[in-house]
């Protein structure tokens, strides 16, 4: 009812994959597609890529993105990458709370809004993901999860700074199955959560924030979940390593 509010976009998470090299060149394939993208897009790449990303990406309408952020500005934390960084390296958006950052790094709602905080406070928009196990769907807790998740890693941010925050919803056992939620699901979801931000921060701010889906999205699928009225664009994994693929899901955003 309110999309017109909102533009969409869709950001591509390349996970563990692609060497500076390839990153440059993917980048270099979707920067004629992007030039007439009606939407945003995002292309959030593995650390050491961001630099050959961002500079193979400047002058063009595509956004480089980290995947992650520590929450600490600088220190004994061995490893870790600071959102200042990022920042500095030409990344103007990162991913926080990715379900394989829960699950597998041990990332909690509580760190998730702790690394979101760094991350605003370090100029950068946010993508926070939250979704569901799928036992958790099993149980009808699905809302009730989210809501959590989304609640929690938007502690401390200010209605103002809403406008850097994505919130991408994707059900844990969409991601990487090739079983996508039907596009009802998804809007379902993602509705539920624009009500949430409504209640935190009022109704003008949630109809203005942006809220992608993201699990299995490609080619053939974008379009249909794309049209749907609370999905302002995706968050895509796989076929996000392949330019005819995810030139067609920005094609799709563009006309949706
Ligand atoms: P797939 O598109 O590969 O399912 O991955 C989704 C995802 O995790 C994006 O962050």
């Amino acid at each position: 009812m309110n999309k017109q509010l909102r533009k969409a976009v869709i950001a591509g998470n390349w996970k563990m994959n692609l060497l500076p090299a390839e990153a440059a060149a993917l980048v270099e394939q979707l920067k004629p597609m992007a030039a007439g993208a009606n939407c945003d897009v995002v292309l959030c790449a593995p650390f050491v890529d961001l630099q050959a990303a961002a500079a193979a990406a400047a002058g063009s309408n595509l956004k480089i993105g980290a995947q992650n952020c520590h929450w600490a500005a600088s220190g004994a934390f061995t490893g870790e990458v600071s959102a200042q960084m990022l920042k500095e390296i030409g990344a103007e958006y990162v991913i926080v709370g990715h379900s394989e950052r829960r699950t597998l790094f041990g990332d909690t709602n509580e760190t998730v809004a702790k690394r979101t905080r760094a991350a605003l406070d370090a100029g950068l928009t946010v993508i926070l993901c939250v979704g569901e196990y799928l036992e958790q769907r099993q149980q009808n807790i699905t809302v009730e999860v989210v809501r959590t998740q989304t609640k929690i890693g938007l502690a401390g941010v200010s209605a103002d700074e809403l406008s850097r925050i994505i919130i991408a919803y994707e059900p844990v056992w969409a991601i990487g199955t090739g079983l996508t939620a039907t596009a009802a699901q998804a809007n379902e979801v993602n509705k539920a959560i624009r009500d949430l931000l409504a209640e935190l921060y009022g109704r003008d701010a949630a109809d203005g924030a942006v809220i992608q889906y993201g699990g299995s999205m490609n080619a053939a699928n974008a379009a249909e979940l794309l049209a749907q009225p609370d999905v302002d664009g995706g968050l895509i994994g796989g076929a996000s390593l392949k330019a005819a693929d995810f030139a067609a899901i920005v094609r799709a955003a563009s006309e949706g």
